[in-house]
């Protein structure tokens, strides 16, 4: 036997011995994040691209617009976020008496950073009387700037309900602004030139090649992806089967792949979604659009930081009353319409 071979015959029990150790540790970590949150009567709520080991933990897993309506109506008085900051924030502005905890508050979102509260103010004073629409993927000081909120799964709807004759600025995520410019056929839509990376990053190369490689596959997006756009226009113009595409949230992707008579899926979004769609389908294939799509602030959340949140109820998210005030209105005509 060569030294080398020793060497590897020696490490691969103790690669095991770690491995256990790891599950071990995982599965404890499990158990005492079940019994403290039981304990202390919070309510972890935590979105679908969370890691698969906080999903299991939460009590809801969900989109932007259902995390946002469980913050409102579950009986706890304290709800511990896993998703990222500008999530808790919309959690503590519709729910004030409540104690929202973020396991990192460095959890932040390269999309909600693409505007600021001047470049809004500005751009509003260059559009006297426009109706600003805005993503939930935004800051609370830019929600407080808002005639309306708005997330993937209500967009549409949000806009449709705003008359035709009046102005719209939509931000800050220019596919998402306009697959909804498409969906509503809205002229007088000014869309904002802001992107989330990891759906950027999405290309129609990538769809396309992931397409070839599963037979018979269905093809869902979510709308703030780079390869939205010319999958819309390829439906519109017929060189796409309407029916094997669909432009969901990601609470309407999960729904859609359950409901749906199909067995293969290519899903361009972030890859902690297909964690849920494989435990409710485990007969049905998915694959990921892109191996990279990964959202390394919805990755900051790890079981031992929830844990940790759970212990000490540190990190709490709050927001200044007059600036949760006035975004509170922007969120409440949101909930209103959807
Ligand atoms: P959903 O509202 O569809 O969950 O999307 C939120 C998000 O951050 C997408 O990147
Ligand atoms: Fe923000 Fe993109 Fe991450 Fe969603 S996936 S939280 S939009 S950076």
């Amino acid at each position: 036997m060569s030294i080398l071979s020793g060497i590897s015959f020696f490490k691969s029990p103790s690669k095991a011995i770690l491995l256990d150790m790891l599950v071990q540790q995982s599965s404890q970590l499990k158990e005492e994040i079940l019994r403290l949150k039981k304990e202390k009567d919070v309510v972890i709520l935590a979105h679908n691209y969370q890691i698969p080991e906080v999903q299991d933990v939460a009590d809801f897993t969900g989109d932007s617009l259902g995390l946002s309506r469980q913050a409102a109506t579950v009986p706890q008085k304290t709800i511990l976020f896993c998703g990222v900051n500008f999530m808790a924030e919309t959690a503590a502005i519709i729910s004030p008496e409540k104690k929202v905890l973020l396991p990192d508050t460095e959890a932040g979102c390269s999309l909600s950073d693409s505007i600021t509260v001047d470049e809004l103010r500005n751009w509003k004073k260059q559009h006297p009387g426009a109706i600003a629409v805005g993503y939930v993927n935004t800051t609370a000081e830019i929600k407080a700037e808002l005639d309306y909120c708005c997330t993937s799964s209500n967009a549409v709807n949000v806009v449709k309900a705003i008359p035709e004759d009046k102005e719209i600025l939509f931000l800050p995520d220019m596919f998402l602004g306009s697959f909804v410019a498409k969906m509503t056929g809205r002229k007088n839509i000014h869309i904002w030139a802001g992107e989330c990376h990891v759906h950027a990053g999405i290309t129609p190369e990538d769809v396309n090649k992931k397409l070839e490689s599963l037979n018979d596959s269905e093809l869902v997006i979510h709308p703030e992806c780079g390869c939205t756009t010319p999958f819309m226009y390829d439906v519109a113009d017929g060189s796409f089967d309407n029916s094997k595409v669909s432009i969901l949230s990601t609470e309407g992707m999960l729904k859609h792949v359950t409901e749906s008579k199909s067995k293969n899926f290519v899903v361009a979004t972030e890859t902690g979604i297909l964690h849920r769609m494989k435990q409710d389908n485990p007969e049905k294939t998915f694959v990921p659009a892109s191996e990279k799509a990964e959202c390394q602030y919805m990755k900051m959340i790890d079981l031992q930081k929830v844990h940790d949140a759970l212990v000490h109820e540190t990190n709490v998210v709050t927001v200044p009353k007059e600036i949760a005030d006035k975004a509170r209105l922007a969120i409440d005509r949101m909930l209103a319409i959807s």
